[in-house]
């Protein structure tokens, strides 16, 4: 998953499927050109050799089988206790067993451990020696201001997971998926909603939800400066009381034209549920997070309005009340949206089958972290 660019790519990995698939295209073509030119014929059939040289290795190798494995989940993150998932029947991850008995320990292929508990003394460590070919799998979907005692787990992990695009495990917040493409079983199925590109007018202008208002936050300071000059809807601790339960804050949003994306802290590919709530609602992001470069690797440019692309909170402002009045620019920000699904993965379940899927595609193969606190910060 490393070295990506653009950010059609920030989805997980592409199968080798698609691969294949054009190399059996190449071979119709051959055929056909074979057929059209009969004097070509020896050179097709050459041609045609030299393609299934290359094809049939490369097909065993996608078919050999891929072992079993144990994955043992460590800790509950947070400590909240949630059924494990059925890799199979959710994301078509096949031959994954997931337990969360410490007793499987030895017999593990991979033990999956969230960062938080054991960052916090909740929860130690497993035991060393750890089981000749054992992994041990670094999880976190906090940014690193948030991301206590790293130095603490520094050389001991094999693999890392979390919302960063070059994760040995990279799942992230969300994604979009180009709509038509066949993508939905594999992406979990019920969790993948087309994108309407909500024609009907809104009447409500800006929200922000924010349960954790600290002064010491980029965020507040920016809100501050925002409602002076124009009216933002507060909710959450801090504002008007919001509903409970999933999906929620989508429906709210479902009434705005404009959310406030504010991610608590500033950091590479840092960008949470708060951005895909908005997505998922049609109303227009404005992100404050990490640069809109960084973004755009996950949606396209007009999908979201950066607090950076204005000069002065004035000038953001003074956009946002523009757009207002103007159905059509307004269209802009929205026009993307028929062109594809948005997938938000689900928490816990979809990471430990992410990760277990992971764990069976690198088995025989050694791995360690080197560097986890700098290369999280960087
Ligand atoms: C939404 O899409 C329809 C056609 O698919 C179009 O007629 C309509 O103007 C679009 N609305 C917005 C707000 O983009
Ligand atoms: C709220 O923000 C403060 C300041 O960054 C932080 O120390 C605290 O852990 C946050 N609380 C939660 C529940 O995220
Ligand atoms: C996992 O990482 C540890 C610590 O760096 C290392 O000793 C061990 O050999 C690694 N195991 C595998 C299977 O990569």
């Amino acid at each position: 998953m490393k070295d990506r660019v653009g950010w059609r790519a920030a989805g997980p990995s592409p199968e080798a499927s698609c691969w294949t698939g054009v190399r059996r295209l190449c071979l119709k073509g051959v055929f056909k050109r074979s057929r059209l030119y009969v004097s070509m014929a020896a050179v097709s059939f050459l041609i045609f050799l030299v393609l299934s040289a290359l094809y049939l290795p490369d097909q065993a190798a996608t078919e050999r089988p891929l072992p079993e494995v144990t994955l043992l989940i460590w800790t509950h993150p947070f400590g909240e206790y949630r059924a494990l998932p059925d890799c199979l029947e959710l994301y078509q991850v096949s031959g994954c067993a997931l337990t969360d008995d410490p007793q499987a320990y030895p017999q593990a292929d991979a033990v999956i451990i969230h960062h938080r508990e054991i960052a916090i003394g909740e929860a130690d460590l497993p035991s060393e020696p750890r089981p000749g070919a054992q992994k041990w799998i670094w999880m976190n979907y906090e940014s690193p201001t948030h991301t206590p005692g790293l130095w603490f787990v520094e050389g001991v992990f094999n693999l890392t997971m979390s919302y960063r695009t070059d994760s040995d495990i990279f799942l992230p917040y969300g994604y979009l998926v180009p709509r038509g493409r066949k993508e939905t079983v594999r992406h979990g199925a019920g969790f993948t909603h087309a994108l309407s590109n909500s024609s009907r007018p809104r009447k409500r202008f800006v929200a922000w939800v924010i349960s954790n208002w600290s002064a010491s936050h980029a965020r507040v300071g920016f809100y501050h400066q925002l409602r002076r000059f124009i009216p933002v809807h507060v909710f959450g601790a801090a504002g008007r009381p919001l509903q409970r339960g999933e999906g929620s804050v989508a429906r709210l949003l479902r009434r705005y034209m404009f959310y406030l994306a504010l991610e608590n802290s500033q950091h590479t590919d840092y960008i949470t549920e708060k951005l895909w709530n908005a997505v998922q609602a049609g109303a227009v992001p404005v992100v404050l997070g990490p640069s809109r470069k960084n973004y755009e690797r996950f949606l396209p440019a007009e999908a979201f309005i950066h607090v950076n692309d204005f000069p002065s909170v004035r000038e953001l402002a003074r956009y946002l009340v523009k757009l207002r009045g103007d159905p059509l620019q307004m269209r802009r920000h929205l026009d993307w949206r028929r062109s594809y699904s948005l997938h938000q993965p689900r928490f816990w379940g979809e990471h430990y089958c992410m990760a277990c899927r992971a764990v069976r595609r690198s088995t025989g193969r050694s791995q360690t972290v080197t560097d986890l606190t700098r290369w999280f910060h960087s």
